[in-house]
């Protein structure tokens, strides 16, 4: 039996309050889903800045009708403390996801970024600690690796940050630890590292490259490569993430008041990324007529990126399910009904 399969068990026969902010986005509605297919009960706050009430509503398909009872939803903002104040309220474990993601959206727009993702988050983190949550999770994010030359990353190596996007995950983690070290409060950091899966939004000019392309290529549109295609990125499949939030909200305090890698271990280029995502079409029966088109390398992008998983491994039991084949493949479906 892993790690994970013991701590759903556990939490199937005592469920929990759960505080998911983001909930309407991609990852936040996943765990949303996972959650309440555990049978637990889940607060959500979004202000559908970037999510969709239609992934709400899938995920209330995807359900029992019993489950979907244990869910209840808060549209409000996390730049409010109030709202932030009345949603940790007699709750267990928060697992914070809400911000603005997006190097390029962060370099276009500092400010707003800035709002969300460090004055949201500090007042998630404040908001959190007075109503004595015993686990607060948040996504942290690869990017605070910036510049460190590296390969794989390991969670002390960090080097300086390549956008304000950056900046904001990184302050996240600031904060988080000066709590745990002031006010003994308990915070895992989850440094994502691409994530990607279904419901992940294929539209707008600040869409992932795994979503992006897929939906190009289904719709016969031009896809672009930023760069000479050999950047490389450790893609996690979402249900990699999902059990890295569970078990950080549930591990034992010593092992808290930490930040954590979340990916695969492996390292794939764009290139490869490419024929993955049009291999996987073609098994679908789409066929993809146009070549990918290069163009320059995008600002602020960090050129590799490959995680060392041993710290998540051997603290929290982590055992990724999925490699990145295995993902595209899994979230194909989702793509060609929802595109
Ligand atoms: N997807 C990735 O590869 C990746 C990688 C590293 C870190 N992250 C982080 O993971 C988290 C979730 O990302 P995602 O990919 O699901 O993005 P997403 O855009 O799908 O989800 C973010 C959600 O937060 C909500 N939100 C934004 N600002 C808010 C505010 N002020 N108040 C309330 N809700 C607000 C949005 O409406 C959206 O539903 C983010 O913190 C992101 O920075 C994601």
């Amino acid at each position: 039996m892993t790690q994970f399969e013991r701590v759903k068990a556990e939490l199937l026969q005592s469920p929990k309050t759960w505080l998911v902010t983001g909930v309407a986005g991609f990852i936040g509605s996943n765990l949303l889903e996972n959650l309440l297919k555990l049978n637990q009960t889940v607060i959500g706050l979004d202000n559908f800045a970037t999510g969709y009430q239609k992934n709400l509503d899938e995920v209330k398909n995807l359900v029992s009708a019993q489950q979907w009872q244990g869910f209840s939803f808060i549209e409000g903002d996390i730049r409010d403390f109030d709202t932030c104040l009345k949603a940790t309220q007699n709750v267990d474990y928060v697992l914070h996801q809400a911000a603005l993601g997006s190097v390029p959206r962060s370099i276009a727009d500092p400010i707003t970024s800035n709002a969300a993702n460090v004055t949201g988050f500090l007042n998630m983190l404040e908001a959190a600690k007075q109503n004595q949550v015993a686990s607060f999770v948040y996504a942290a994010s690869s990017s605070t690796y910036g510049d460190h030359p590296a390969l794989p990353k390991v969670e002390e190596n960090i080097g300086n940050p390549l956008s304000p996007y950056a900046v904001t995950k990184y302050v996240n983690e600031l904060y988080a630890s000066v709590y745990a070290r002031t006010y003994d409060f308990k915070c895992i950091g989850l440094r994502y590292f691409n994530v990607f899966g279904r419901r992940q939004d294929p539209d707008g000019a600040y869409a992932a490259v795994i979503p992006k392309w897929t939906a190009a290529m289904i719709k016969g549109e031009q896809v672009f490569i930023n760069g000479d295609g050999l950047t490389s990125r450790d893609f996690c499949y979402i249900d990699n993430t999902v059990q890295m939030n569970i078990l950080a909200a549930t591990a034992s305090d010593d092992v808290k008041n930490e930040v954590y890698n979340v990916a695969v271990g492996d390292r794939t280029t764009l290139n490869d990324l490419y024929s993955s995502i049009k291999q996987a079409l073609t098994e679908n029966d789409v066929s993809v007529a146009l070549d990918a088109e290069y163009r320059d390398f995008r600002a602020g992008d960090v050129r590799h990126s490959q995680a060392d998983i041993s710290k998540a491994k051997n603290n929290l039991g982590y055992q990724p399910s999925h490699k990145i084949q295995q993902g595209i493949l899994e979230a194909m479906p989702w793509y060609l009904n929802n595109v």
